[in-house]
Order: structure tokens, then sequence, then C-alpha cells
């Protein structure tokens, strides 16, 4: 059965732009409820671990670069198919294939400053909420 939480994070290209409220009011729009939410900076060292199934990948050291280049929007958020439903709103990794009307459409600039992170399952999105967040930051 689908799970009813997932992870996301505002990424610095889209936080430095200024569109940190007029995503999170797409996300509220869509649906889901914010159950926790800061505004961090991580060190690259933070960023290699929370990408570290990426390590074997070619980008892996542009991407800890990147992530950890400004502030950052963690959250973790409730809806109904939260995982599948999430991932449809902030569409395709590169904003060229992203479907209209989608988060990374509107907002990213390139594959790597791509606006906006989606966890990709139940079991990851239960991991990289944890990675951020106490039990005393929920809501
Ligand atoms: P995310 O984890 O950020 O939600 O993105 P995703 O699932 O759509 O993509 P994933 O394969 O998990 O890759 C994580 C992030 O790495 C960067 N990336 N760069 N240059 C490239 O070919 C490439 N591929 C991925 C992106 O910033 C992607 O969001
Ligand atoms: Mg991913």
């Amino acid at each position: 059965m689908a799970g009813n939480r997932t992870f996301t994070m505002i990424k610095p290209d889209a936080v430095n732009a200024g569109n940190t409220g007029a995503i999170t009011k797409m996300i509220e729009e869509a649906g889901f409820r914010i159950i926790a939410m800061k505004k961090v900076q991580l060190s690259a060292e933070l960023a290699g671990k929370f990408y570290e199934i990426h390590k074997a990948r070619p980008f892996y050291g542009e991407l800890c670069a990147y992530m950890s280049s400004g502030a950052i929007v963690p959250m973790i958020l409730e809806k109904d198919n939260a995982v599948e439903d999430f991932r449809k709103l902030i569409g395709a990794t590169d904003p060229k294939k992203a479907a209209p009307g989608t988060i990374r459409a509107l907002f990213a600039k390139s594959i790597d400053a791509n606006a906006i992170h989606g966890s990709d399952s139940d079991e990851n999105a239960a991991i990289e909420g944890n990675f951020f967040f106490s039990q005393f930051e929920r809501f």
C-alpha cells in the first residue's frame, strides 16, 4: 500500500531566486500538508551523506557541491499516495522534459539547478525525513 508521507527540499537556485513562497503555495494547493519545514545550509560533507545513494554516478561531486552552495528548505509532506503524487507535481529531473505546469517546468534552471527534490519511494522518504528532522519538529 502506498504511504502518505514524502520528503522534499527546495534547492539553492529556487531559494536564491525568491521562489520559496510560490513553490510552497503550489505544494499546499495540490493538497499536501506540511508536517515539518525549515531553512538550512548543508556542508559538502552532509550533502555527500544525503546523496550517498548516487555516489557512483558521474554527477555526484557536482551535485554535492551544488546542494551545499546555498540555503535549502527541507520539508516533510503528507497526502494520500504522497511519493507518487509529489513526483508528478514536480515533473521530470530535466526541466526541458518536465510537463507544463509542474514545479520544475516553472522554476528549474537546469538539470542540476532543478528547483526541488522529491523522494522516490516510501522507504527513502522516511530515511530522508529522518536525516533532517527530529521527532520534535513534526506537526
Ligand atoms: P531528486 O532526487 O533531486 O528529486 O531528483 P530525481 O529523483 O529527479 O533525479 P535523481 O536521479 O535522483 O538525481 C538526483 C539529482 O542529481 C542531479 N542530476 N544530474 N547531470 C545529470 O545527468 C544529472 N542527473 C541527475 C539532479 O539535480 C537530480 O535532481
Ligand atoms: Mg532522486
